[in-house]
């Protein structure tokens, strides 16, 4: 019961990572805010988190819009009675539409940039007075280790935005460490998830795994369990801190 009496909000929660955290984190004593643009599969999560043995509440919305995600903090908050825990979970990943600067429209640009990097700046700045109010807390941001190197396939929009979260993450650790809220940001691999699987073929994984030195992708549950350790006291005295998860691939 590593998150005994905390509740965490968790954006995205309906799918891959995001719902493996849910359940993980319920199984482990947490109340969660499930928030997921997708009815059903937040819905799903829910009950998942539920059948873990933890509490659950469902709060459809968009991450992009200020007005869902204070919605979603103040029901949550006000349904569990705190709010100790922040997953900025939620992202999009549009290689088909987010490609080099040189062949990507402006709309594109703006929306990516909404969604992974002005969501997270939403669920923080409403956020935050609840975990001041708490006495402390849990902010976790979700970068990539697209963020941290160049890659010849090019999704300038999606790695700007995550690079700007390692800015944020910093500022948050200094900003409001001396209230007891840390700020960390965990940079995932490959994951196989429903976010990479219309790029993904079994041939193209078996490629991608031979490049990455424990020769397999991620699992949700692998980004899954570090946020567990940064949502639970086990962290601390960790703040502003980059977590790459991703097989040993960044290190080569
Ligand atoms: N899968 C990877 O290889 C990988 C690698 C690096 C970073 N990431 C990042 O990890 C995070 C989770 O990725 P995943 O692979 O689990 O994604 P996923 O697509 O499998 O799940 C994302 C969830 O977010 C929800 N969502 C999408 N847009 C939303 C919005 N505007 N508002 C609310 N909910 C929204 C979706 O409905 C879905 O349930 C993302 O921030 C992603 O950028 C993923």
């Amino acid at each position: 019961m590593r998150l005994k009496d905390k509740v965490a909000i968790i954006t995205g929660a309906g799918m891959g990572m995001g719902r493996e955290a849910a359940v993980l984190f319920a199984g482990e004593g947490a109340k969660v805010i499930v928030f997921d643009i997708n009815a059903e599969a937040g819905q799903e999560t829910a009950a998942l988190a539920e059948q873990a043995g933890g509490e659950a509440l469902f709060v459809q919305g968009d991450a992009s819009s200020e007005a869902d995600v204070k919605r979603a903090i103040d029901e949550g908050a006000a349904r569990f009675g705190a709010l100790h825990v922040l997953y900025a979970n939620a992202g999009v990943l549009w290689k088909d539409r987010d490609k080099s600067v040189v062949e990507t429209t402006e709309e594109n640009w703006d929306i990516v940039q909404a969604i992974n990097l002005k969501g997270p700046f939403f669920l923080t700045k409403h956020g935050i007075p609840h975990l001041q109010k708490a006495g402390g807390g849990s902010v976790i941001l979700v970068g990539s280790i697209s963020a941290l190197a160049g890659f010849s396939l090019a999704q300038d929009s999606y790695t700007c935005a995550k690079a700007g979260l390692i800015g944020l993450a910093k500022s948050l650790a200094v900003q409001f460490g001396p209230d007891g809220i840390r700020c960390n940001i965990i940079h995932p691999g490959m994951v196989d998830t429903p976010l990479q699987a219309p790029y993904l073929d079994e041939a193209k994984k078996k490629a991608i795994a031979a490049e990455i030195p424990m020769r397999r992708l991620g699992l949700p549950r692998d980004i899954a369990n570090a946020a567990l350790f940064l949502a639970s006291d086990e962290s601390s005295w960790m703040n502003g801190a980059e977590m790459v998860v991703d097989g040993g691939f960044y290190a080569m």
